[in-house]
């Protein structure tokens, strides 16, 4: 088979999203078609051809996402589909490569992505940054200390809802901005997408809101409806408190799901018994250093580090060689250098780092400085809590 990888045209949109529904084994439904196109860009995004035909696409979006020590550019890659007629025959390889090249051309140094099974892309440089927890909590589970009174309305998202969503975006790692069309893409809800559950609802309260749809289900009698919780964001405790009893205690329900950092407080804080929160890890952000030297200034570092890397990298040659980075959380410099190597490590360890979710300890890192590692593990660690990020893109 051969296939030649181009940018997609504005033309070609509609037909490439066909393409990678038919990749992910499902249906381009109409119903979402304008809210999808409307965040892509098309001269970011590629499609396979085998003749006329797309058999492969990937893509990126121009995000502002917040890694330790604020908002900085990053390639949200997506779109990433085979045709099951055209799979192992190196079609994602080859859109890998070409994206990685184009991203570095453009001067982009960092990109991440939601993986559809985390084995795929260590292999491109990607490590595992950002992990999140899938909770199934019973309905009316009890909170340590009594919630502060306050009001809770239900509206339509707007103004408070998208500023407090972007100051909380803005220092917590992992978190994307959202103009109007990423808005529209977080709240499109399309009868299709409910497998039977209601609207999708918001609940505001000062200093927060959360976005949830619920299922109505009664088994022998018993209700055990479902609250699907797709955000909760607070900026101070009392909205954190107030919005989890909202819905932890909405009649009718059995179940509320909802994923969540790794270190929310309500697990370490709110709970009485945390253990009621039946909980699962799962993999969330894979980040890769595009330009490992621009990556590594763009972000600040929780502890003073100085310290020299050499870098594997298979995909992208600039990125191979030693590399003293220094910083603190004032910022950092990384210089190329001759210097013997204090850490001897790939490209995906510094990805799997970078956003301080995931210890540079727990990766295959060479130590050949006594302690080094120890030290850059406790540098690349996060300032601000776990990185993590709530929405699929
Ligand atoms: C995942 C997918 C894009 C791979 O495309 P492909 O063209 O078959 O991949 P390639 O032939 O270029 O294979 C590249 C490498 O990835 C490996 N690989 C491919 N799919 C994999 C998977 N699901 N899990 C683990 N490894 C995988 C291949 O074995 C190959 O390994 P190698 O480099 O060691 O030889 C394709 O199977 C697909 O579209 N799957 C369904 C949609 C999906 O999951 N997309 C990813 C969204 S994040």
């Amino acid at each position: 088979m051969t296939f030649e990888i181009q940018h997609l045209t504005a033309a070609d949109v509609v037909p490439a999203m066909d393409a990678l529904e038919q990749a992910f084994g499902g249906v381009a439904h109409p119903a979402d078609t304008d809210v999808e196109a409307s965040v892509v860009d098309p001269t970011r995004f590629y499609a396979a051809r085998d003749g006329e035909r797309i058999v492969g696409t990937a893509g990126s979006f121009a995000f502002s996402m917040t890694v330790p020590g604020g908002p900085v550019p990053v390639a949200g890659v997506t779109w990433v589909g085979v045709l099951p007629t055209h799979r192992r025959q190196g079609v994602l390889g080859s859109l890998m490569s070409r994206q990685l090249v184009d991203l570095h051309e453009e001067g982009s140094a960092v990109a991440a992505l939601w993986a559809s099974e985390a084995a795929i892309y260590g292999r491109y440089g990607y490590g595992t940054a950002a992990w999140l927890l899938s909770l199934a909590l019973p309905r009316g589970a009890a909170f340590r200390t009594p919630v502060p009174t306050g009001r809770l309305s239900l509206e339509e998202p707007g103004a408070q809802v998208r500023e407090t969503y972007a100051r909380v975006a803005a220092r917590t790692a992992g978190w994307t901005h959202r103009d109007d069309a990423w808005w529209g893409f977080r709240l499109h809800d399309p009868e299709h997408r409910r497998d039977g559950a209601s609207l999708l609802q918001c609940v505001v309260t000062d200093g927060g809101y959360a976005l949830y749809a619920t299922t109505v289900r009664w088994v022998d009698g018993v209700p055990s409806g479902e609250v699907g919780v797709r955000e909760v964001v607070a900026e101070t405790t009392a909205a954190r408190a107030r919005l989890w009893r909202y819905l932890l205690d909405l009649d009718l329900m059995g179940t509320v799901r909802v994923a969540v950092a790794t270190d929310d407080p309500l697990l370490t804080d709110l709970l009485a018994e945390p253990r009621v929160a039946r909980a699962s890890l799962r993999d969330c952000l894979h980040v890769r250093l595009v330009d490992v030297s621009a990556a590594l200034v763009l972000r600040r570092y929780a502890a003073d580090i100085d310290v020299v890397l050499a870098v594997t990298d298979r995909h992208c040659p600039w990125n191979e060689g030693s590399w003293r980075l220094e910083g603190g959380r004032g910022g950092a410099t990384c210089t190329r250098t001759e210097q013997t190597p204090d850490l001897e490590l790939d490209v995906a360890d510094l990805g799997a780092a970078y956003l301080g979710g995931t210890p540079l300890r727990s990766r295959p890192v060479h130590e050949r400085a006594s302690g080094a590692l120890g030290r850059a593990s406790t540098a690349f660690g996060a300032l601000e809590g776990a990185p993590w990020h709530p929405q699929v893109w």
